[in-house]
């Protein structure tokens, strides 16, 4: 009866250890960067609070966006850890951060990868000048998806780009808008060592001024092999006119889900690396079951 118990915590002690267990259990995070302005960051939800004149998020998480153990995100600390709305809490960090496209866009992908990986990069009110290479939004963007690779193991599946708003004020940025996007594309995937790496833009819904007809243009025929835009344009809107509702950014987050999953090859040998680990769970299972048995 004794030996019983033994091997039961023995068994326990193996099935709790995490040293073990990433051992046992291959970890091969599909890792998507999420970069942009205040949509992207998230906004689904944020309102003025008239009692105190300062904005609140309203804490509704729709159950597309619900926390999964197998969607991890990079902190500010660059750690994985499992992810949770507001994605961009500690990241853009002098606003109010809401519900953005990333987890219902993880939640949709989720059932043809083993693990997902978020890295969120998103800082609210900020142009496409800001994101060029060596400024600072760049390279801090560059230095998390590296770290995200290099804490973990894992490999780059796409950039969500959301960004755009703040160069539809000034007619010069609106009409550079495309010459810096493709810089800033092909700067990335440079650092990143990922020539093709696929990017799914969004075309704007809305601006803050009034070049947002020129800047749409640059994002619908950005004319990159293996960069696609899903459109933006329509959805309803919060109050402030400027960013899209919770309900808008889960439909936001599944377009650009099924516009990744329309690309050849987007998720093959993930779907083979997700049935090794159900097979390898199975099996460490069966041993279990078969340990417990042979001393009953
Ligand atoms: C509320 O805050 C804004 C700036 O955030 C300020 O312009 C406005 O005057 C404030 N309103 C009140 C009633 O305090
Ligand atoms: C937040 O505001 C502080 C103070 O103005 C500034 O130094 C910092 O760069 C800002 N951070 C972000 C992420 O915008
Ligand atoms: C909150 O109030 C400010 C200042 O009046 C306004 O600019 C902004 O659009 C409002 N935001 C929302 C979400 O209603
Ligand atoms: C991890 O998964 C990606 C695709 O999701 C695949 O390209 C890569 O080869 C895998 N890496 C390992 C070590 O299995």
């Amino acid at each position: 009866m004794t030996k019983i118990f033994y091997y039961f915590f023995i068994i326990i002690f193996l099935q709790s250890s995490p040293q073990i267990q990433s051992q046992t259990i291959p970890r091969n995070i599909s890792i998507f960067i999420l970069a942009g302005q205040s949509n992207m960051a998230g906004r689904g939800g944020v309102y003025n609070d008239t009692a105190t004149n300062t904005t609140v998020w309203d804490g509704v998480i729709p159950s597309e966006c619900r926390s999964n153990p197998s969607i991890l995100r990079l902190t500010a600390k660059l750690e994985w850890k499992e992810a949770k709305e507001p994605l961009h809490v500690d990241i853009d960090v002098n606003k109010t951060n809401g519900i953005g496209p990333g987890m219902s866009f993880a939640n949709r992908v989720i059932t043809r990868f083993g693990q997902v990986g978020l890295v969120p990069c998103s800082i609210g009110g900020t142009k496409l000048s800001q994101w060029q290479k060596g400024q600072f939004l760049y390279e801090e963007t560059v230095r998390r998806s590296k770290a995200a690779v290099a804490s973990g193991g894992g490999s780059y599946q796409a950039v969500l780009w959301y960004q755009g708003e703040s160069d539809t004020v000034d007619m010069v940025d609106a009409s550079v808008y495309k010459k810096r996007l493709v810089k800033f594309f092909n700067d990335l995937r440079n650092d990143l060592h990922e020539p093709n790496l696929p990017i799914i833009q969004v075309a704007l819904a809305t601006g803050a001024g009034p070049y947002l007809d020129a800047v749409r243009k640059a994002q619908l025929k950005t004319d990159l092999e293996n960069v696609y835009c899903v459109d933006a344009r329509g959805l309803p809107l919060e109050a402030d006119g400027l960013h899209l509702t919770t309900s808008s950014q889960v439909r936001l987050g599944h377009m650009i889900a099924e516009s990744f999953l329309a690309i050849p090859n987007s998720a093959q040998q993930s779907l083979y690396m997700h049935f090794f680990s159900l097979f390898c769970s199975l099996y460490v299972s069966l041993n279990i079951f078969g340990t417990i048995f042979h001393f009953l």
